[in-house]
């Protein structure tokens, strides 16, 4: 038995959900562990194109459990949209693929007004997916969130959703002038979901220990990346979860393990979506060539993503604060198309070179980054499966990455297809 704990190295949109979907096959479990819809992964699967948010990749594998479990903020109307879509392709989901924590935390259509009218009005955007993720999040800290075991008690719920809304609709009015929302409207529609939904509610605490007891192996999915971590990002331009691999232990509820490694998932670059410092940033042409040779766009809100360089700083500094065992680099194709590749190698501040990320937006916004340029092997590299069949100049860059970081690349991936990879190491132990 063995766990396997996967995340972001980076601000999200690594390409977990693929890296997440191979080693499925070696998986009984996955579990969801934090965040919620603002994630997205699009997996292609024999050139089929499926986006999930909230369900974990898992569920397009048979005899694979899927887990959300109490880290996590669920909005039930789009699960179900998911649930539908997932349907459509023809595979079944029922409560034996997948459970949903009776803890896991309920997103309202308040939460997502609140987040929306809040950017509205900030004169500092955080740049959120408003869905609703930091004011659930809010809720559950302030203990008057509700939970999934809440939502399917409906008299329960409807008391609750009454003495929530009395504090949504104040703010709404008074403080955003905007409209209240309706009590009776949002009971019909919960009343909807919870048929829907209510059979996946899962004891999933106890669940997940009998699986441990029984020798299962387990694969904990991240969402979002290590500087998007409510501790350890770029605070505020963060998320609300814990994003690390800390979260992992407190999103499912399970006690650390001895045999647990960490696979740190990095692109070949950089990117970053809303606002927030980012040190290697590209305002250029080459940022714009890469943005469009890897589709950089955003799978929940389809917004264009910020592009730089690879940062060995900030990439230290994820090594570090989750305790990675072994990365997965993915979209190295992408690079194939320039001529020169930089590598971050350390900041300057205040005249002085620093290979430490100092998470102080002052500081990081006031840096200067000095870069190790490398050449490009522009030719494609999608059809290449062993590593001593990559370009020369490609296996350098691969090789730069495992010295500077002292961690093994286990995984590499040259396309968006689960056949497009190159596995040098099985990470599961
Ligand atoms: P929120 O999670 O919607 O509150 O957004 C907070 C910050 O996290 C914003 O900068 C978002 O763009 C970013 N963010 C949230 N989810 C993702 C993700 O899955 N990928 C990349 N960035 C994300």
């Amino acid at each position: 038995m063995s766990q396997l704990i996967i995340l972001g190295m980076q601000w999200g949109d690594e390409g977990k959900g693929k890296i997440v979907d191979l080693l499925t096959d070696f998986s009984d479990v996955v579990i969801r562990y934090q965040g919620g819809a603002n994630a997205g992964h699009t997996l292609v699967v024999d050139g089929q194109k499926i986006v999930l948010h909230a369900i974990p990749s898992g569920i397009l594998h048979s005899n694979v459990t899927c887990v959300i479990a109490n880290g996590v903020v669920i909005d039930p109307e789009l699960l179900i949209g998911e649930l539908d879509n997932i349907e459509s392709k023809n595979i079944s989901v029922n409560s034996n693929n997948l459970k949903i924590s009776y803890n896991a935390h309920i997103i309202l259509p308040y939460h997502k007004l609140m987040d929306k009218y809040r950017e509205e009005k900030a004169s500092k955007k955080i740049g959120t997916t408003q869905k609703g993720i930091g004011p659930a999040y809010e809720d559950k800290a302030a203990r008057r969130g509700i939970r999934f075991i809440d939502f399917i008690d409906k008299e329960k719920f409807d008391e609750m959703l009454l003495r929530n809304l009395e504090y949504y609709n104040f703010m709404f009015k008074n403080y955003f002038a905007k409209q209240e929302l309706e009590y009776n409207k949002l009971v019909n529609d919960f009343d909807i979901y919870r048929e829907k939904l209510k059979g996946f509610a899962c004891d999933t605490v106890s669940f997940l220990y009998n699986e441990t007891t029984k020798k299962r192996s387990m694969l904990f999915e991240g969402a979002q990346g290590t500087l998007l971590d409510i501790d350890c990002g770029t605070y505020p331009y963060v998320t609300s979860s814990n994003t690390t691999s800390g979260g992992a232990i407190t999103g499912s509820s399970i006690g650390l393990r001895k045999d647990t490694s960490v696979l740190g998932i990095m692109k070949a670059y950089t990117t970053r979506v809303g606002e927030g410092p980012f040190p290697t940033e590209l305002n250029n042409e080459i940022g714009l060539k890469i943005r469009e040779e890897g589709f950089e766009y955003g799978s929940t809100t389809g917004r264009a993503r910020r592009i730089g360089w690879l940062d060995m700083v900030a990439l230290k500094y994820a090594i570090k604060v989750n305790g990675i065992t072994s990365i997965a680099l993915t979209k190295l194709d992408t690079l194939s198309i320039l001529d020169e590749i930089n590598i971050c190698t350390n900041y300057i501040f205040n005249g002085e070179k620093t290979t430490n990320f100092i998470n102080n937006n002052s500081i990081l916004e006031n840096i200067t980054c000095e870069y190790q340029t490398y050449s490009g092997w522009k030719v494609p590299i999608n059809n290449i499966r062993s590593f001593e069949d990559l370009p020369l100049n490609a296996k350098k860059y691969i090789e730069t990455i495992e010295t500077m970081l002292e961690t093994p690349i286990d995984i590499i991936s040259v396309g968006p297809d689960r056949k497009e990879t190159i596995l040098k190491n099985n990470p599961f132990i």
